[in-house]
C-alpha cells in the first residue's frame, strides 16, 4: 500500500543546492512527512524554513537516516562515500548529487526527462544519482536530437556559474567585485584565479590527459544517461563570473541531416525545453532570464556549415535547479509514483 507521505532527509541542507531542495519540495508540494535538515557542526542550532515552519539543522552521523524514506545528498563526495552507506543500511532510497556514484555500473544514473526507466534500477543499491549540472542540460537537449537523427558526436563549451561552486564560491566573487571597486587586494580561496571579470578554464582537478574532471564527468555522463557508451564527447569547461545558471555552447554531429527548423520544431515538442530563438527580437537563452526557473532553455540553434550534418546550440538552465536540486526532486516523484 502506498504511503501518503515520506520522511526525507537533506545532506547539505545549509548550502547552496541544499536550499533549492527545501524550495522545489515546497513548490512541487512532495508528500513530505518528516522532514530531516542535515548538515555539518558548524551550522549545529541553525533553523532553516520549510513548508512554514522552522526546523533545525542537526549534525550529520550513522545515526541519521533511521525511519527515513528518501534521502538526498548534496555535500561533497565525501560525506556521500561516508554516510550513503549508513542511510541504505538504515533503510532510505538515497538521490545522491555528488559525482561519487554515478558511473557504479549498478547504479543508475538519472535525468527524468531522457532516461526515466532506469531509475528502477534503484533495487540493485537504494541509490540513484543524479548528473552533474552541466551534463544534466545538455542531454536534455540532446536526447531529442539523438532520438531524430542519431548523433556521431557533440563538441560542448561551457560557461558555468560560480553557485555551481557552492555559497562560498558566490561570497568569493561578490568580495571580489567589491574590493575591486575599492582599490582593495582580492582575495582568492575557491577559485585558483581571481573570478571577478574573468573567465577561468579550469573547473575540479586536472587529469593526466590535460583534460579536467569536470570535462570527463561530461564526457561519461552523457555516454551512460544516453545508453551510447561510444559515443563521441568532448568538452571544455570554463567558470565564469556569473552568479547563477549555466550556459554552453553545443555542436552536435548527426548520421541524419536535420534543417534548423527541423530541430526547432524537436526541441519545441520536448519535454522540460523551452525554445528561445528569435535573433530578430535579441531573444537567445540568458542566464540572468533561466534563473529561478525548470526549464532549459535552447536558442542560438543554426546549422553548422563546416560538416555535412551539424547543428549548433546555446543551452541555458538554472544550474542549481534543473542542474541539481529539481532534477533530484523530479527522480523522487517519480520513486514514489511507481515505486516505493
Ligand atoms: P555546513 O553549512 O554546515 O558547512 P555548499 O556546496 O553551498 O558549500 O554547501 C555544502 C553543504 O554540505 C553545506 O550544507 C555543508 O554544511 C554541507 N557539508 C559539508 N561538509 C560536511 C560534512 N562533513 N558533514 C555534513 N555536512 C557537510
Amino acid at each position: 500500500m502506498k504511503k501518503p507521505k515520506y520522511n526525507v532527509a537533506i545532506v547539505g541542507a545549509t548550502g547552496a543546492v541544499g536550499e533549492q531542495m527545501r524550495e522545489v519540495l515546497e513548490e512541487r508540494k512532495f508528500p513530505v512527512g518528516e522532514m530531516r535538515l542535515l548538515a555539518s557542526e558548524r551550522s549545529a542550532g541553525q533553523f532553516l524554513e520549510f513548508d512554514g515552519r522552522q526546523h533545525r539543522v542537526s549534525v550529520l552521523n550513522e545515526n541519521s537516516f533511521e525511519n527515513t524514506d528518501i534521502a538526498l545528498f548534496s555535500a561533497g563526495g565525501t560525506v556521500s562515500a561516508k554516510y550513503v552507506p549508513p542511510a541504505v543500511s538504515a533503510g532510505a532510497v538515497v538521490i545522491d548529487n555528488t559525482a561519487h556514484f554515478r558511473m557504479a555500473p549498478d547504479i543508475p544514473l538519472v535525468v527524468p526527462e531522457v532516461n526515466a526507466s532506469a531509475i528502477s534500477d534503484y533495487k540493485k543499491r537504494r541509490i540513484i544519482a543524479n548528473p552533474n549540472c552541466s551534463t544534466i542540460q545538455m542531454v536534455v537537449a540532446l536526447k531529442p536530437i539523438h532520438d531524430a537523427a542519431r548523433i556521431k558526436r557533440v563538441v560542448v563549451s561551457t560557461y558555468q556559474s560560480v553557485s555551481g561552486a557552492g555559497r562560498q564560491a558566490m561570497e568569493e566573487l561578490s568580495q571580489q567585485v567589491a574590493a575591486l571597486y575599492n582599490s582593495k587586494v582580492v582575495e582568492k580561496k575557491k577559485f585558483p584565479h581571481q573570478i571577478a571579470f574573468n573567465c577561468i578554464p579550469h573547473i575540479d582537478v586536472f587529469m593526466e590527459d590535460g583534460y579536467t574532471k569536470e570535462e570527463w564527468k561530461m564526457i561519461h555522463e552523457t555516454r551512460k544517461i544516453l545508453g551510447e557508451p561510444s559515443l563521441a564527447v568532448t568538452a571544455t569547461t570554463v567558470r565564469v563570473p556569473v552568479f547563477f545558471s549555466h550556459s554552453e555552447s553545443v555542436n552536435v554531429e548527426t548520421e541524419k541531416k536535420l534543417t534548423a527548423a527541423e530541430v526547432k520544431s524537436l526541441l519545441r515538442q520536448a519535454p522540460g525545453i523551452i525554445v528561445a530563438d528569435a535573433p530578430e527580437n535579441n531573444l537567445y537563452p540568458l542566464a540572468l532570464d533561466a534563473t529561478g526557473k525548470d526549464a532549459t532553455y535552447v536558442g542560438r540553434i543554426r546549422e553548422d556549415h563546416s560538416v555535412q550534418n551539424g547543428i549548433n546550440l546555446w543551452v541555458v538552465a538554472d544550474n542549481l535547479r534543473k542542474g541539481a536540486a529539481l532534477n533530484a526532486v523530479q527522480i523522487a516523484e517519480i520513486l514514489i509514483r511507481d515505486y516505493l
